[in-house]
Parts: C-alpha cells; structure tokens; sequence
C-alpha cells in the first residue's frame, strides 16, 4: 500500500486494520478483473502491472477511460456507493492486486479524515479528467484529440529534448480507443502527420519532429 498517494494519509493503526483484510489477487495479461454491471464490494490498489479501464459501446468497440499502473487504485465508486462497477477492468499486463474489502475500509475511512479526503481527491482528480475527455469528444475533431493524446504520453527521452521521442507503447488500435474513434482514422492522421514531418513513426518509435506544429493542432486550429 506503501506505493499509493492515498494510503500515505493512514496512520499506523489505520493501515494495519486495513491489511488485516485485504488480500493479494495476481492476473495475467489479458485477464478479466470484473465486468461492468457487475456487484462490487472491494477496491483494489496496484501493486504491480497496468490495467485499463473502458466501457464497451453498441458497436462492440470499447471506449478506454483510463489505463492505471503500479501505486492506482481502483474500484472505489462501487465500493462507495453500493451501486454496480462503472466500468470493465481488465489486466494489460502481468499485475498484483491488493485486494480492499468494504467492511474494512469504510471503517478506515470514518475514523481518518486524512485518508477520506485523499479519496475525495482521487474522485476528483477523475472528474476532472471526464470532463476534459467529454469536451474533447465533443467539441474537437479526430485531429486534435490524436495530437492532444500524443503530447500526452510522450515524454523526453534524456538527450532528445529537441526532438522527443516516446517508445509507442501504445497500438493504434488502442489510441482510437482512447480517443473514441477507429484505427483506420488513426491510422490515416498519423500517415498525414508522417508525409508533412510532424511526427515519424520508426520501429514502434513514434518522433515528434514539430511539437508547436502538433499543439496547434491539439488546440483545433
Ligand atoms: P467501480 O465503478 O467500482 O469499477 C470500475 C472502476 O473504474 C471505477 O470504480 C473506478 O475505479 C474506475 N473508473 C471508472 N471511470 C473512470 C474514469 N473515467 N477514470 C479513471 N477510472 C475510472
């Protein structure tokens, strides 16, 4: 527990009433952690791994709300409410599970002010993010959610602060999830953005050659 924000507002007693009934789940890449619809008593905290968070649509594509890695935690809005999982979480990788069951944890919670508002924080920090995501579907085109998702996970190698480059974790597949469209749309804007040297995109490298360029676009113009 020791890896997330939230738990660092627990006192000793505190954490120790917690870990007293959280147990330690493991699944592999690809697993099914729970489906949306689904009851939920217990949060889980990311002890090791990558999950993503998506909602699935009519056309049977999913939407991708989140991808949450090592120190996350997740499952909190049904725990709190006691109404059913918002999402699907499924495994991306290998992952370890601290595993928070209610009882437990709404007792931590009434008795640590500290650690309630870490989670009033952690909700927050989650709408914030919904409503950006709802204004982007909204009012922006495919273009601008591609550049604005790119900037995004794209992070300065050390030495290339000129020209950044991102190993592409990513598929496009999951990019247009992410961004709610198809990979083939994915697929043409980054060709675009390759043959007028925005980006270019080598071995699962993807290169930002403009940056200004693409936050041009990521700001619709
Ligand atoms: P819960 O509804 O219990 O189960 C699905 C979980 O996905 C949910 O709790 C949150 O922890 C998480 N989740 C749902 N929506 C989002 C979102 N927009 N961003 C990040 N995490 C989310």
């Amino acid at each position: 527990l020791g890896k997330s924000f939230i738990f660092e507002a627990l006192d000793e007693q505190s954490r120790r009433d917690l870990t007293a009934f959280a147990h330690v789940k493991r699944y592999s890449a690809g697993d099914t952690v729970f489906d949306m619809g689904t009851p939920g008593q217990s949060m889980m905290a990311i002890a090791e791994g990558t999950v993503r968070v998506a909602m699935p649509t009519p056309n049977a594509r999913d939407v991708t709300l989140a991808e949450l890695t090592t120190g996350d935690v997740f499952g909190e809005i049904a725990l709190l409410d006691g109404g059913e999982r918002s999402a699907n979480v499924r495994a991306l990788t290998n992952c370890t599970l601290v595993v928070l069951e209610r009882r437990a944890l709404l007792e931590v919670l009434q008795r640590n002010p500290a650690f309630s508002i870490r989670i009033i924080e952690l909700l927050c920090k989650r709408v914030r993010r919904s409503d950006e995501r709802m204004m982007e579907i909204a009012f922006l085109g495919l273009p601008a959610r591609l550049a604005r998702l790119l900037l995004r996970i794209t992070v300065a190698a050390p030495g290339s602060e000129e020209k950044p480059l991102t190993k592409l974790s990513l598929s496009q597949s999951e990019m247009a999830s992410m961004i709610g469209n198809t990979r083939e749309n994915v697929n043409r804007c980054l060709r675009k953005w390759q043959k007028s040297n925005l980006v270019d995109l080598k071995e699962g490298w993807l290169i930002l050659l403009d940056r200004k360029g693409l936050e041009a676009i990521a700001e619709g113009e």
